[in-house]
């Protein structure tokens, strides 16, 4: 155990050096923009793997391994206890609490994966894993490996799993099932994927082998998920953020770009053909709850759910004091009542310029309390909203980093806005 704790402190050092800052976001009058920005996290490098037919694409299952030190069982004596953080054992429990309603989750960093307090509080609280980072496109698309051999990995960019494995093993030891998070996002891909011979100075690739491309990554992450941890991911978002605001589909995006307006389509169909019996499919993205947007949306996805390729709609709700709570289930209640599907708020966080709000804690309890009381009465009208994700755990790891968005102070300190969620529960 002492050396678990000693890597895991490493590792915490390496992660806190390797990184810095967080997001662009705002709380204006909408939710915050999207994240254009790489992860920070550390990946591992597959830089000097060879090309060889040991790996080829179409049997490309790659040996994962570990890159850090998971923490897989919690070390609960006292005596070990790392004093910087307050003793949290006896907090009321947020999984325990709305059990008869969703599923609580939470967005999980590596940083947490390797610690041993913040492990305890996180599966204390939580039946439900987010990868925060480790699961998207750029932690597991080994381009460099496909441009030291373009023309054999053309159509089939291997894939790199060991991020993926940390994190469900991190899940399945905790008993957290996992929401899985992204396949299909114009964020945190890497640019060489859309490119001819996996160089970003070529030309962008022509529609009909991006869509090869597409479909091989989703199939590989499917297929390999499902067949080294069957039944541990319950939903995925498969195609993340890809209506603007208020003007139609995200122009900007290289998918857009390359593939037209039909890549969320097709990406359902390849999900859908691949996801394993029971694996919700989902559409995920930010202001879903605005009117305009919620129209775009809606034109994009009712084919597909029509289709029979969509199980769901996530709402991921990056949040400010300007909403209100009741607004926001009206939208909730249109998805439903629209496509006849499940929702799911995936990255829930409420925050502000702590510096312009007086009374910050407070404002922001009092909106949970709204919130989660008006979530509770959607359900019980018979909206199926089935389970909800907080994006992450202490105020100074969110993306929101100076906006004390999220239900835990740096040193685990419950903060007033956690006691509102568990008193909101009717
Ligand atoms: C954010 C992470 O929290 C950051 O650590 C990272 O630097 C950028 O991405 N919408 C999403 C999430 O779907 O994946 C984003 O997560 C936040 C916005």
């Amino acid at each position: 155990m002492k050396k678990n704790r000693l890597l895991a402190a490493l590792l915490t050092a390496a992660v806190i050096l390797g990184s810095c800052g967080s997001s662009d976001s705002s709380s204006g009058t909408s939710e915050t923009a999207p994240a254009d920005k790489e992860a920070t996290e550390t990946t591992a490098s597959a830089e000097d793997k060879p090309a060889s037919e040991e790996n080829a694409p179409t049997e490309f299952i790659p040996e994962a391994k570990n890159t850090q030190e998971l923490i897989l069982e919690v070390d609960t004596d006292p005596s070990h206890r790392d004093k910087r953080f307050v003793e949290t054992a006896d907090y009321a429990q947020l999984k325990e609490t709305y059990k008869d309603k969703f599923y609580f989750g939470c967005a999980v960093s590596e940083r947490v994966m390797g610690n041993n307090e913040y492990t305890e509080l996180t599966v204390a609280q939580f039946n439900s894993y987010t990868a925060e980072n480790a699961m998207k496109p750029d932690s597991g698309l080994d381009w460099k490996t496909a441009a030291k051999n373009p023309e054999f990995y053309k159509e089939h960019a291997p894939v790199n799993f060991n991020r993926f494995k940390n994190c469900l093993d991190y899940a399945q030891a905790h008993n957290m099932k996992v929401r899985g998070h992204t396949l299909v996002w114009h964020s945190q891909t890497p640019e060489e994927f859309f490119h001819v011979n996996y160089d970003k100075t070529s030309a962008f690739c022509d529609k009909e082998l991006m869509l090869k491309r597409m479909e091989n990554y989703i199939k590989d992450v499917l297929e390999w998920t499902n067949a080294n941890y069957p039944g541990l991911i319950y939903a995925w978002d498969v195609v993340n953020e890809a209506i603007d605001d208020g003007s139609g589909m995200r122009k900007q995006s290289n998918w857009y770009k390359v593939v037209g307006e039909d890549f969320v389509a097709k990406a359902f169909e390849y999900a859908r053909k691949y996801a394993a019996p029971g694996v919700k499919l989902f559409y995920n993205d930010y202001n879903a709850y605005q009117a305009r947007k919620q129209r775009d949306i809606l034109k994009v996805i009712k084919p597909i759910a029509e289709a029979g390729n969509l199980d769901g709609v996530g709402m991921q709700s990056h949040l400010g004091l300007y909403l209100n709570p009741n607004d926001f289930m009206k939208a909730v209640k249109k998805y439903h009542d629209e496509l006849g599907c499940e929702i799911h708020i995936t990255e829930l966080d409420v925050g502000n310029d702590k510096k312009k709000v007086d009374d910050w804690e407070k404002k922001q309890a009092d909106f949970m309390t709204r919130f989660f009381t008006a979530l509770q009465k959607t359900i019980d009208e018979g909206v199926p909203v089935t389970s909800v994700t907080i994006w992450g755990l202490t105020d100074d790891m969110s993306w929101r980093q100076n906006e004390g968005a999220l239900l835990f102070e740096m040193d685990l300190t419950k903060k007033p806005a956690f006691d509102a969620i568990i008193e909101a529960k009717k």
